[in-house]
This record gives structure tokens, sequence and C-alpha cells, in this order.
């Protein structure tokens, strides 16, 4: 799923090794060369979310939500992940596909529901697998949306989930759908999530825009009309992909099984950089998770430790906007960083999450990110990260409307993972254990 080295692999007989017998892909490359030493980061000042473009101090919630809070959107609009297109909702249609009520043994219903983006064309569509606790049946019930990355049937091993997403899966070309069913499935704690009365919904990402660079053709891209592929702030694939994620939230809001007020959209990796930038744009989910998200995502550019602006944007230009290729070389003459982005979900609570061996995406610059959000939270009457001002130790979550952890291990989605994140919804909507 991911290129992945820790320190220990990247000794110099490995990488001689690895040089000798194999052409390295450009992420591997960039992965083995990058900066993992704290003492090498350059030194770097932070934009201030509260100084607005012009100089001036922000210094009230107004002038947070009418002033500054656009003024940093459009910055992550224009130079990073591209416009947030509007939604044609006369367009969008949901049909009923499946509806499966012993999954998990019984403890929980399964039911699949097709999102035609365009219809009455049918395609593009995405299918949303709504995974509903059987306890809670004939009641509207909070959830967590989480997109996947190989197809719904890859999250669980019952052959009742179909494999129909797989067709659109291009890391899964090639290969029966039944060899990968089941792979994905220790990040999908569906049944402490049914357990703890949440519904867990997923999408398979590429059925919204598949992940490789064709020009924008494909996926939702086709609807963007409204925008030239040319423009350095073209809405790239993590806006596409965001997008798509609100369109789930639309089709949600429709449900009778799903508490659409209490939907926090969730993301691991390129995905915990798409929650984010959906979460950021879209103000009715009540809450974000970032899990591992790195580079682009909660990690601090400036920091330039692991993955960089300049590799990601050569490893994945389809992901960006044109106009970020340009900071490449010059990060710190980006307007805006990171924290900013944790920032744009204030005051609504989030969740920044790192694992202890995923230094390509540098879980201290993620830390910073949730600590150098606080001011904008606190400034909104929220208690922000509850007065932590150092990286905890690994798997010692913290915060409060903020929270962050650093799980030991790899760069995954564990049930450490969402232990924590049932106790950041518990929180949230005042469920009491
Ligand atoms: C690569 C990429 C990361 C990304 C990850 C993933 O490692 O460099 O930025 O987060 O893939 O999505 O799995």
């Amino acid at each position: 799923m991911r290129f992945h080295f820790s320190n220990k692999l990247l000794s110099l007989p490995f990488a001689l090794l690895v040089l000798g017998t194999a052409a390295l892909s450009l992420p591997q490359a960039f992965a083995q060369n990058a900066n993992y030493d704290e003492s090498k980061v350059p030194q770097y000042v932070l934009p201030d979310p509260l100084v607005a473009n012009d100089g001036s101090k922000i210094e009230t919630p107004e002038a947070w939500k009418n002033i500054r809070r656009p003024e940093i959107l459009k910055q992550f609009q224009t130079e990073m992940f591209g416009k947030f297109p509007e939604a044609d909702l006369s367009k969008l249609k949901f049909e009923d596909v499946m509806t499966y009520d012993k999954f998990l043994d019984g403890k929980a219903t399964v039911k699949i529901v097709r999102v035609y983006f365009n219809y009455p064309e049918k395609a593009p569509k995405m299918d949303l697998m709504l995974v509903l606790p059987n306890s809670k049946k004939d009641q509207p019930v909070p959830a967590f949306l989480m997109p996947n990355f190989q197809g719904l049937h890859t999250t669980t091993d019952d052959v009742n989930i179909p494999a129909e997403t797989f067709e659109a899966a291009t890391r899964n070309k090639g290969k029966n759908p039944e060899d990968v069913r089941g792979v994905a499935k220790s990040r999908w704690a569906f049944e402490k999530i049914v357990d703890a009365g949440y519904a867990c919904v997923t999408v398979y990402y590429e059925e919204i825009d598949p992940d490789f660079d064709d020009g924008f053709k494909n996926g939702v891209h086709p609807l963007f009309t409204n925008f030239n592929i040319e423009d350095g702030d073209y809405p790239a694939a993590i806006s596409a992909w965001a997008w798509g994620l609100s369109r789930a939230l639309d089709c949600l809001e429709t449900r009778p099984e799903i508490d659409a007020k209490k939907v926090i959209v969730l993301g691991h990796s390129r995905l915990g950089k798409t929650a984010l930038w959906c979460g950021a744009n879209d103000e009715r989910f009540a809450g974000v998770v970032s899990n591992d998200s790195g580079c682009g995502g909660a990690a601090l550019s400036r920091r330039e430790f692991g993955e960089t602006v300049k590799s990601i944007n050569k490893s994945f230009p389809h992901w960006f906007t044109k106009n970020f290729r340009a900071y490449g070389d010059r990060v710190n003459d980006l307007p805006m960083d990171e924290h900013e982005l944790v920032a744009l979900i204030a005051p609504r609570p989030v969740y920044v999450a790192s694992a202890s061996e995923d230094l390509w995406a540098d879980p201290k610059g993620e830390f910073l990110s949730a600590l150098n959000a606080d001011p904008v939270y606190r400034l909104l009457g929220t208690d922000g990260i509850g007065g932590v001002t150092e990286q905890p130790d690994v798997d010692t979550p913290v915060g409060a409307t903020i929270r962050y952890h650093k799980r030991t291990g790899k760069h995954d989605v564990t049930d450490f993972d969402w232990e924590q994140y049932i106790k950041f919804a518990d929180s949230i909507f005042g469920v009491e254990r």
C-alpha cells in the first residue's frame, strides 16, 4: 500500500542491495534519500493563523470566520489541493442495492447504497457500504465515514459482501477479486464500532477518482465543468476524493439509519489528507480524523522531514494542483502550512494520529500541526489541545477538542487507533460508558 522504510532498512548494505538488484520506483527512491534526522530539520517560521493577509491581528471569532478562515481556505485551494466544486444536487441519485442483516454473526446489517453523481448517466457512480449496529435498529446512529483503498470486499472475509467495485481497482488489476477479499480487514474494526453503537460507512476511493495521472479525464473529473484543467488551481485528485465524500454525506442525510449531523470523516494516509481537506471544506462533518496522513496532510511542510513537498509532487503529481509544484524548492514561500489545514476544521473536534515507525509521514510534524492549530480552537471558545505542549510518548493519547496520539508500530490503522477514535466520538456526542 505504501513505501515504508524504517531507519534500519535504510542501512548502506540494504541500499546497495536494492540499488543493485532492481530499479527503484520514484517514491521508493525518495523514501530512501529523505531526511530522517531531527537535527537536520531546517529553521522555519510558521505562518500565524491569527494574522490576516494584511497583517492585522485576528482577535474575535467573527474575524476568524469572516476574514481569516476564508483567506486560509483560499490559500489551500489555490496553492495546494485545488477548488472544491459545488455539487449539482439535482443530478445525485441514490439507489439501494443490497441488504444483508447477518453480518458479524448477526450483530450488524450491511446495506449497499449506490450513488450516481450525474443521473441519469450511470457513470461515474460509487457504492457506499453501511455497516449498521443491529442493536440500534430503528434509530439513527452516528457514523464514521472512511474510504477504503482496494474495494468493499477487502474490508472483510464475509463472502456476502460483493466484489463489484473490484473492477475499478487499478491497484488490483489482473487479480481474481476473491484473492484480495479481506486483505485489509485488520484496518476495519467493524465489531468494535458496532458494539459501541456506531455505524461505519465505507467507499472504495478509486470509484470516485482512479488514482493515477491521466490528466484528470476519468472519475468524477468530467463533472467539474466549471473548471479548466490547465488552471493552476484545478481540483486535483485529493479534492475529487474529498468532494466524493461530501456526496456520500449528501446520501447519508437521506438515510433513516444514520444521524447525519453526527458523521466523523476519517482517512488513512493519502485518504487522511483527503479527510482533512474534506472536513475543512464541508462543515457538516461533526469531526475529522487524520490517520498517518503525512506530507500534504497533517505534517508540516516546512520541516522537510520524511516525505517533502518536492518529492510528493514528483511521485504523485495528480494529487495536488499545478501551483503546488512551484514550492518544491521553496517551502518557506508557501503562504500557509498544515497546522492551518487543521485549524480550518475548528471549532469542530479533530484527531491527528501518527505511528512511531512511520517516519516517512513525520510524526513530529503531524503533532506540531495539531499543536499549532490550538490558538484558533481557543479563539473559538474550545479547550483546543487541552494544555498539551510536548509530543507525548508512544501509545499515550492526549488532547481535548484537538487530540493526538503516536501509536507504536508502522503505517497502518489498527485496533488501538479505532479504540481512540471511538472514545473521541463518544466525547463529541456525549456518550457515557
Ligand atoms: C505514499 C505517499 C504518501 C501517502 C501514502 C499512502 O507513501 O508517499 O504521501 O500517504 O503513499 O497513501 O499510502
